[in-house]
Parts: C-alpha cells; structure tokens; sequence
C-alpha cells in the first residue's frame, strides 16, 4: 500500500507517565483505520501529536512522505489534516448552512471577521456538502435545533469543507446513540471512501470499530500491541487480555466461544448481545461478570 500516513517511533511523557511509548504504523488513503485501547492508553495524546497540538519527544510522523511531526496545528491543517471533536464544537446561533460557510472561508484562506457581511460566500458549496450528508434541509435552522446526532454529522461537513488528505477522528460518536454511532461511521465511510480520505479514529464502541474499520491497532500504556483486520484482532489473546483482565474472564470467554450458539462471548465481538459486553469504555478490570 501508499502510505499517506507514515507514524514512526513517536513518543510522548507527561511527568513521569510515558503516554506513548514508541508508536509506528501506516495508513493508506482511503483507509479507516481505528486505534482501540483502554482510557489512559494514549490514543488522544497519539492524535494530538500528529495534529500539531503536542509536539513529540521523539518519532516522525509523515505526511504523503513530508515530515509534519512538531509543526503548528494551523500548518498541519493547511497541509490537510482535518480532524472533529469528542465534543460538538459548531456554532449554536448560526444556521447549518452558516456554520459550514465559516469553515469554506477559512478554507479559501478568508477572514473570518468578513462574517456576517460575507453570509452568501461559498453558500453554493456549503449546500453541496450538506447534501452530501444528508442534512440540505436543515441548512437554514440554527444549529442550536439540530440533535446531537445531527451536530456531529454537521461538523463532519465542516471537516470536508478544508479537503482534508487525512481526517482524524478521536471519538467521533461520543454520546450518541448506537444506531446514530453506527449510522455516523456508515456515512463517514462512505464520504471518505469516494474522496480517497484516510481517517484514523477512535471509538470506544467495539460495535462500531469492527463494523467500520479496515484495519484495527490496540494501544495499552503507551504500546501497540496488535494491529491487524478486525477479525484477527478480534481474536487476538494480547487483545482480550487487555479489555478483558482477568484470566478467568478470558477462559470463561473461550468455553463461550465453544458452545452451541458459536458466540464470541470475549467482549469484543460485533454482536452486541454478546458476552460481556462490547462498549469497553473502561478496561474491564475483572468488574465484568463473565456470562
Ligand atoms: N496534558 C496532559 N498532562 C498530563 N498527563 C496527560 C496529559 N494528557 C494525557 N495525559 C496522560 O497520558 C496518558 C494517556 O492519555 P490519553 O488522553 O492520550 O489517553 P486516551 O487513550 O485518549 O484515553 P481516553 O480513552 O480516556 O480518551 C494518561 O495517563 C493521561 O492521564
Ligand atoms: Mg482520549
């Protein structure tokens, strides 16, 4: 494959916490990649650095082969890494419509202080990415009316809106619904894919990791300790052992696996009826009850 994103060594301590210790891996364009791991193991901190927002301690992360690790947040945009929020960041008092105009003006390298004398500008475009979403006829109410899930889908327009080469995603779904979650990523996929966007993302939703991602990495302090497809992952032991904690679950797991019904009952199957569960948001510590 042609990497667009080449992540290599990267390193990062906060204090006496090495929050990521040693992390390379690859992403194509086009690809959804997911990186999976327990709160604490460093996903965030790894999106931060390769979004300028953090500078590494050590490590390169390249992009389409140009070294961007400690550059400015504005420049890594302006080189095409876009990204949205765990938590919603649009405008409430502005439209839809508006609110995708502001990042089309940004875009084009326009002042935002042109705003509000500049309310027809790049309106045209703003509407073609709304339709692309599926929110043309919501343009023109305030966000403030929109739902959450809506806000979300709103601001991944805003993502496109700056053409990104690479998108980064760092819990895109984060308090929404699970049909919403799934239904956000389904459309994610589906944009980026006929754009040739690389994405990398996070999710706490094992659901919707396995449902969306190509390739999945697991971090646990700091470490990548798999990356493969889902499938592979899925049953990767390193993996259950981390989400899953105890020896006893993951045996418990595996006499689950073997019986009539063929479940996955480890917890990180697709199948939400499953086992012990599948949103990990938390290492499950033992606290799980094995089913
Ligand atoms: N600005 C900071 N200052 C000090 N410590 C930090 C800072 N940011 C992160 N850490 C620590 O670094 C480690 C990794 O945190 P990070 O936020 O990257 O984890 P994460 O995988 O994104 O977790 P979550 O799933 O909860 O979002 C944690 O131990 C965290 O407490
Ligand atoms: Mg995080």
């Amino acid at each position: 494959m042609t990497a667009l994103l080449k992540v290599h060594g990267l390193r990062k301590a906060f204090g006496g916490v090495q929050a990521v210790d040693g992390v390379s891996f690859e992403l194509a364009a086009g690809e959804l990649l997911a990186m999976i791991g327990p709160n604490g193991a460093g996903k965030s901190t790894c999106f931060n650095m390769i979004n300028g927002q953090l500078a590494p301690d050590a490590g390169s992360v390249a992009l389409a082969g140009r070294e961007i690790a400690g550059r400015r947040p504005r420049e890594i945009w302006r080189l095409g890494v876009g990204r949205t929020f765990q938590v919603a960041a649009t405008y409430a008092s502005m439209t839809v419509v508006e609110n995708v105009q502001m990042a089309l003006l940004s875009y084009h390298g326009q002042l935002l202080r042109l705003w509000p004398r500049a309310a027809s500008l790049h309106r045209a475009e703003a509407l073609e990415l709304l339709a692309a979403v599926g929110l043309r006829e919501r343009a023109d109410e305030p966000c403030s009316t929109l739902a959450y899930g809506d806000i979300k889908t709103v601001e991944l327009a805003i993502a496109l809106a700056n053409r990104p080469a690479l998108l980064l995603m760092d819990e895109p779904t984060a308090g929404m619904a699970p049909q919403e979650r799934n239904a956000l990523m389904r459309l994610t996929r589906e944009l980026v894919k006929q754009r040739g966007i690389g994405v990398l993302f996070t999710e706490h939703s094992m659901d919707v990791v396995f449902a969306h991602a190509d390739r999945v990495m697991v971090l646990a302090r700091g470490v990548l300790i798999a990356q493969g497809e889902p499938d592979a992952i899925r049953d990767d032991a390193a993996v259950r052992e981390v989400y899953l904690g105890s020896g006893r679950l993951v045996k418990a797991a595996r006499r689950a696996d073997g019986d009539a019904h063929g479940r996955s009952g480890a917890g990180l199957g697709s199948d939400a009826g499953s086992g012990v569960g599948s949103d990990v948001a938390a290492p499950a510590s033992g606290t799980r009850s094995a089913p």
